[in-house]
């Protein structure tokens, strides 16, 4: 779908490729965008930095929360009419700690914003745009989500159920020849500051790069895009390799196993 005189949302729209996807879509001639975040002051300078490029509104919204997603999703109808495309950006990691070592609160914190979270706002945006008969829905998963690694176990699963939703979902509009469209990103590592410290053999993206590539990929309708473009083969190579050379060529040639050693995350 065109961004062009379409309103747009973007869950978690004041940090990383959310807010850079946002200004792009500004830049593209969107009739709106509102951003959702959980942080408020973000929010408020980014609506602030974005207001000259066109309308830009922010909603304060937990997405791990159906009654706050609920009130954000009223008034974004009340205030900016309805939504033409979704972009399910918002996602955490909350630390490199190995399984063993985790929290039932970090395991509920990890799904329920990065799995949860995007079920949550499309559940409400598919029915309005079902009824409006057009719409586009874009969830941001993560290579993270086909290629599991050491020490991100929760988020490597909160991935994994997401693409399999979002895949799901587009099969099932397909089916029904709905005109509302899905594309699910997996993109790998980002230097956005989500994943800051860790260590990677294959060459950390820049973020503008990836969030024009997003932005691409749903004005062309595709279903699916891996980011960069070799991440497509992931699941081939996993058919095809057996395990314990997948694991000797990965983990102990490319060393994609002790990625996460390092890590530090965003420190604020
Ligand atoms: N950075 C990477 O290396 C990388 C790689 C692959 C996929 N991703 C995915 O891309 C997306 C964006 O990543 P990023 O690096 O730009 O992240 P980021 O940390 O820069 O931005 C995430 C945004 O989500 C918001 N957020 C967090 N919890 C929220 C909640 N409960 N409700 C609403 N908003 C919430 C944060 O306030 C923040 O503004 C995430 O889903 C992430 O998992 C990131």
């Amino acid at each position: 779908m065109k961004i062009e005189n379409n309103t747009v949302l973007i869950t978690g729209g004041c940090s990383g490729i959310g807010k850079i996807m946002g200004r792009i879509c500004l830049e593209k001639g969107a009739r709106r965008l509102v951003i959702w975040d959980i942080n408020e002051a973000a929010i408020d300078a980014t609506v602030k930095e974005f207001c000259a490029l066109g309308a830009v509104s922010g909603y304060r919204a937990d997405i791990s929360s159906p009654e706050s997603v609920d009130a954000a999703w009223r008034a974004t109808l009340a205030d900016c009419g309805a939504v033409d495309i979704l972009i399910n950006c918002a996602g955490i990691i909350t630390n490199n700690k190995r399984f063993a070592d985790q929290t039932d609160a970090d395991i509920n914190r990890t799904i329920d914003i990065n799995t949860k979270g995007a079920m949550f706002v499309t559940l409400r945006a598919l029915k309005e745009m079902k009824a409006r008969g057009r719409g586009h829905i874009c969830n941001i998963t993560s290579s993270a989500g086909m290629l599991a690694l050491p020490k991100m176990a929760l988020y490597a699963s909160s991935k994994w159920a997401a693409i399999g939703w979002s895949e799901s979902l587009t099969i099932e509009l397909q089916r029904e020849k709905s005109p509302v469209h899905v594309t699910t990103i997996a993109p790998y590592f980002i230097n956005t500051g989500m994943f800051d410290g860790i260590r990677s053999f294959f060459k950390v993206q820049e973020p503008e790069k990836v969030a024009a590539k997003s932005i691409r990929a749903i004005e062309r309708n595709k279903e699916y895009k891996g980011i960069p473009f070799p991440a497509h083969f992931i699941r081939l190579m996993q058919g095809l390799v057996p395990q314990r050379i997948f694991n000797f060529v990965f983990g102990d040639i490319c060393k994609l196993y002790t990625v996460m050693d390092h890590f530090t995350g965003r420190k604020n």
